[in-house]
């Protein structure tokens, strides 16, 4: 920790302060000090996402490959390239770069009836008996507050999580605790003081006191491991086996949350690899594990994960999928928080662009679903071909940038940065590569069984994204295999609701635990036909159009 004399950090919006480090990026003296910047590239100077204003003495930052001529006029520099050299400095987190938070998150369709309350393990406490149900995701945590006494939802809250710092994906967060030291224990911290944040805020908007007994997380294994104090860095490498997929239940006090101290935590087993409990709490609530009929089951968030089956059989596999539809590796996207455009028009006429905008103000980026709709309205007008290349028409708001050809979203005049909202060549390259892989992954489980697309009755999707996609345009450009419309189901947060769930009902988590250990992981890097199956998805919306495009209208497709 550095020296206050040497100078100091001073950080805004909130005004809080921490000693300069002599070296250190801003980056790092922020994740020390908590203060939340998106990272998503894990500090590694590619995705522009961590921007910041400076006034003091420092150097670097103002990288002319990442940030547009105008932002370097502008005087924004990226923190994790920027190192303060001494006295006081004074750091402003550019708005689009500053996590928030997001009801929609926390809300999820309880498909399947929990049954009867019969809640896990009540102790004698202090006052009234609560439970706290968490959905730990890769960006957001989110939790629900349970009154014991009769499995009722009192509270529910989401925040950030903060490990977003360390890197936006799961590879950046397992390279972060590589490549530093003590790197698991920070990573540790952060989500600790995340899941503080989420527990004070539910105890806040709960009209009724008492003392958290019982806590059940949900969690993709890296978060999981982590948050059980385990190493994830063996998940990285072949066989890509994580530590532990089973996690015996310990204290709130044994595993370091303050707030829960007597609480008997559990945390829903992985069915493997990055194939982790939030994949089986989100079966659980979806109900898929108990019917005959057989369902796609997909997870959409900052990962893709995809199950398939019934009550007989069930197989998943991770896809690989990058976090394009949260916003990340896409230079104009954010999460979808107020500022976010979350859908796109194109006039295929005129080329004129409209959008709506989350909150209603002036837009500062775009999130999943808007990056979708965006992706397929271009395709829809014309403007993007069929191997996903731009087709700059006469009229259509194309600009040429330093980073190549880009699609002019919103002009500088009409949004709330100093600068066009550009979609260029390389996030149009980064979504059609996440769509690939969510697709192939579904097509994929589908020959692993031996099952043609019609044996499917039904789609879960399942995630913040799906609270908000259009199906069309996912439809449209293919990341999905062409499942008619009413074969879907958007559950929303399925891994909260499971959670909850088996929080009210053990037999809903003895339930879980038995799908966990009779649901086969899939693991397409050993899968000889992915490759295959990935390339024609590259296509807009396949190399098969004809099958791809007749699940939608004429209309639909244009
Ligand atoms: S460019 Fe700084 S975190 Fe990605």
């Amino acid at each position: 920790m550095g020296d206050p004399r040497e100078g100091i950090l001073r950080f805004f919006p909130g005004n809080a302060s921490a000693p300069l480090s002599p070296g250190d990026t801003i980056l790092a003296h922020a994740i020390r000090a908590g203060i939340p910047i998106l990272s998503p590239c894990g500090g590694e100077g590619r995705c522009g996402k961590c921007r910041i204003s400076v006034s003091g003495n420092v150097r670097g930052g103002d990288d002319p490959g990442v940030l547009s001529p105008e932002e370097r006029r502008a005087g924004t520099r990226l923190a994790c390239r920027c190192t303060p050299l001494g006295g006081e400095v004074g750091i402003t987190v550019l708005p689009e770069s500053r996590p928030a938070r997001l009801s929609a998150y926390i809300e999820g369709k309880e498909t399947a009836e929990d049954g009867p309350y019969l809640p896990l393990h009540v102790v004698p406490g202090k006052g009234n008996p609560l439970g706290v149900a968490l959905d730990a995701g890769t960006s957001t945590l989110a939790g629900a507050l349970i009154d014991l006494r009769n499995g009722s939802v009192l509270a529910r809250a989401a925040a950030d999580n903060p490990q977003m710092a360390c890197g936006e994906d799961l590879i950046s967060r397992i390279v972060f605790v590589e490549e530093n030291p003590d790197g698991l224990a920070l990573l540790r911290r952060l989500l600790l003081q995340g899941i503080g944040q989420v527990i004070s805020d539910l105890l806040r908007s709960s009209s009724l006191t008492g003392e958290i007994v019982e806590f059940v997380a949900a969690g993709n294994t890296v978060v999981s491991h982590i948050l059980y104090g385990l190493s994830p860095a063996p998940m990285r490498r072949p066989p890509h086996r994580p530590t532990l997929r089973e996690y015996p239940a310990k204290t709130g006090k044994d595993l370091g949350i303050a707030s829960a101290p007597s609480a008997r935590l559990r945390i829903f087993p992985s069915i493997g690899g990055f194939v982790g409990g939030d994949i089986v709490s989100g079966i659980l609530a979806s109900g898929m594990h108990r019917e005959d009929a057989v369902s796609l089951f997909y997870d959409v968030g900052t990962n893709g994960e995809v199950a398939l089956g019934n009550r007989e059989f069930r197989i998943a596999c991770s896809s690989s999928a990058g976090p394009a539809f949260e916003g990340g590796e896409v230079a104009c996207g954010m999460r979808a928080y107020p500022g976010a455009i979350d859908s796109v028009r194109i006039d295929p006429s005129s080329f004129e662009v409209s959008w709506t905008v989350i909150g209603g103000d002036k837009p500062s980026g775009v999130c999943g679903s808007g990056i979708l709709d965006l992706c397929a309205e271009l395709f829809r007008a014309g403007l993007i071909d069929r191997a996903g290349r731009f087709v700059p028409r006469a009229g259509a708001p194309f600009r040429d940038t330093d980073r190549g050809k880009a699609f002019i979203v919103a002009r500088a005049g009409q949004n709330a940065t100093d600068a066009d909202i550009l979609f260029t060549a390389s996030d149009l390259k980064s979504v059609i590569r996440t769509k690939a892989a969510l697709c192939a992954a579904a097509e994929a489980l589908l020959e692993a069984v031996g099952f043609s697309r019609e044996k499917v009755e039904r789609v879960y999707i399942a995630g913040g994204f799906g609270n908000f996609l259009d199906l069309r345009s996912a439809l449209t450009l293919g990341v999905f295999p062409p499942f008619p419309l009413e074969k879907f189901v958007l559950l929303g947060n399925a891994s909260l609701a499971g959670a909850i769930g088996a929080i009210r009902n053990r037999k809903r988590w003895e339930e879980a635990c038995a799908l966990c250990a009779s649901t086969d992981h899939h693991d397409l890097s050993s899968d000889l036909g992915f490759m295959e199956l990935y390339q024609r998805a590259l296509f807009i919306p396949h190399t098969d159009a004809e099958r791809y495009s007749a699940s939608l209208s004429p209309e639909a497709t244009r």
